[in-house]
């Protein structure tokens, strides 16, 4: 019998690579075409659930595809600080842009640096270099941003690129700052749709949860024609198949039909439960090779226990119960995995508390406890009056919760208790 492989193929996790990154060519060949523009006009949003796949499609597809195409990719996450204020996010910028453009040098001979000398002295473009520069400039923050990148854009056409990529996970917390008076997001977008209008070939591709079209959007209303939405989420049924079955090709371990049949229902071909339920399942039949009488099929209830423990549990474990019961009603909406409406749940509520004997609750009562589950990350406001549950499976998850429980077969433990 052939050994079966050590090393579990499978990767559930944040931003880690699959063994093989199924599907998702509509989404490639839109962002390739994006890349042919010969004007920038669009610019890339991608967006979907925790663990639909947008770090390692961005990471592991977008990124080698635009450094093959000649552009310089430019990339991190975005956090909460690059949005304090107007400056900060120059600084993000600026940090991420000069470890490109450190290597390249600027001298005093240069007109747009405004020197009169005639000792010839030469600078790398590096980030204090860059930061000087853009604190020099005359005008609003927005403008100094401006005439920075259209500084180093003159320097960055000399070494033949296609254009610069600013690509940015982690987008969603983008924000302006009313109270402070301090708009870096609307000057991010306004930077970007300026400088592109007058032919540099700077773009944005910033990634995130279902929240950061709407905030973009909320900003500057013309954030809806710069950028092209991909919204990611299941994959399609042959390549969640090929996602279950390529990593196990020469592995003398593999999944039956019936196997990859119960993975695809049970994951419903969400990426991160299907490496999860993958990785167990793996496990699971080489723990059994050896054994004379294998198993051939998957304990499926047992992955799904695993699963709610391993992911689940930690969320619901912090809710109250009021919240539990109205995360049920939201549960048992027919579209439940897509965006519904207060009405929807108040309707929705009112026939569930009936039929499973819960407290009612009034449209207020919603109202009020629908902000609290947003800021326990359970529900995310997508646009004005529409919610979405945060996290895929999410719903069956409850719904187990609130099921009654099959009679239980009495334990060895209730057997000597009883004694
Ligand atoms: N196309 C795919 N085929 C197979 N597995 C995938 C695919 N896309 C993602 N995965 C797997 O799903 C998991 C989640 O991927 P990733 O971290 O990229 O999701 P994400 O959308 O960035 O999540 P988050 O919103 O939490 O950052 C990883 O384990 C990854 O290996
Ligand atoms: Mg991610």
């Amino acid at each position: 019998m052939p050994k079966a492989k050590a090393v579990n193929p499978f990767k559930p996790g944040a931003g880690h690579v699959p063994p093989h990154l199924a599907g998702r060519d509509a989404e490639k060949e839109a962002f390739q075409k994006l890349l042919h523009q010969h004007e920038i006009i669009q610019n890339v949003v991608l967006t979907g659930l925790r663990g639909v796949g947008k770090t390692v499609l961005m990471e592991g597809v977008y990124k080698p595809l635009a450094i093959n195409e000649g552009w310089i990719w430019i990339g991190s996450d975005f956090s909460e600080a690059a949005f304090v204020d107007e400056k900060a996010v120059c600084q993000r910028l600026f940090t991420d842009l000069s470890l490109f453009t450190s290597t390249l040098t600027v001298s005093s001979s240069e007109p747009s640096l405004g020197f009169r000398t005639t000792r010839l002295q030469k600078w790398p473009l590096e980030y204090p270099f860059l930061m000087e520069f853009c604190d020099s400039q005359a005008g609003l923050q927005s403008d100094k941003l401006k005439a920075t990148l259209e500084f180093v854009w003159k320097q960055l056409e000399k070494t033949g690129k296609k254009g610069v990529l600013f690509a940015y996970d982690e987008a969603q917390v983008v924000q302006d700052r009313k109270d402070k008076d301090q708009y870096p997001l609307a000057m991010l977008l306004e930077t970007f749709q300026s400088i592109q209008r007058k032919g540099m070939r700077y773009m944005l591709l910033l990634s995130g949860l279902p929240t950061l079209f709407p905030k973009l959007v909320e900003s500057r209303t013309y954030a809806e024609r710069m950028f092209k939405v991909q919204e990611i989420g299941k994959l399609q049924l042959a390549a969640c198949k090929d996602a279950i079955s390529k990593p196990l090709a020469g592995n003398p371990i593999q999944f039956s039909n019936e196997s990859v049949e119960a993975i695809v229902k049970v994951s419903s071909s969400y990426p991160y439960f299907i490496q999860f339920i993958c990785r167990e399942a793996y496990d699971f039949f080489k723990s059994h090779y050896d054994l004379e009488q294998a198993p051939r099929a998957i304990p499926m209830d047992t992955l799904i226990r695993k699963l709610d423990a391993d992911f689940f549990a930690g969320r619901w474990s912090k809710v109250p119960d009021r919240q539990r019961e109205l995360l049920f009603c939201i549960a048992c909406l027919e579209n439940e995995e897509e965006e519904f409406s207060v009405n929807q749940v108040v309707d929705i509520a009112q026939k569930v508390a009936k039929k499973h004997d819960l407290k009612p609750f009034k449209a207020g009562d919603v109202n009020a406890m629908l902000p609290k589950l947003i800021d326990a990350g359970l529900l995310y406001k997508v646009r004005h009056g529409k919610y979405l549950l945060a996290v895929p499976l999410f719903g069956a998850f409850i719904r187990r919760q609130f099921e009654s429980p099959k009679k239980q077969q009495p334990s060895l433990f209730d057997f000597l208790k009883e004694r």
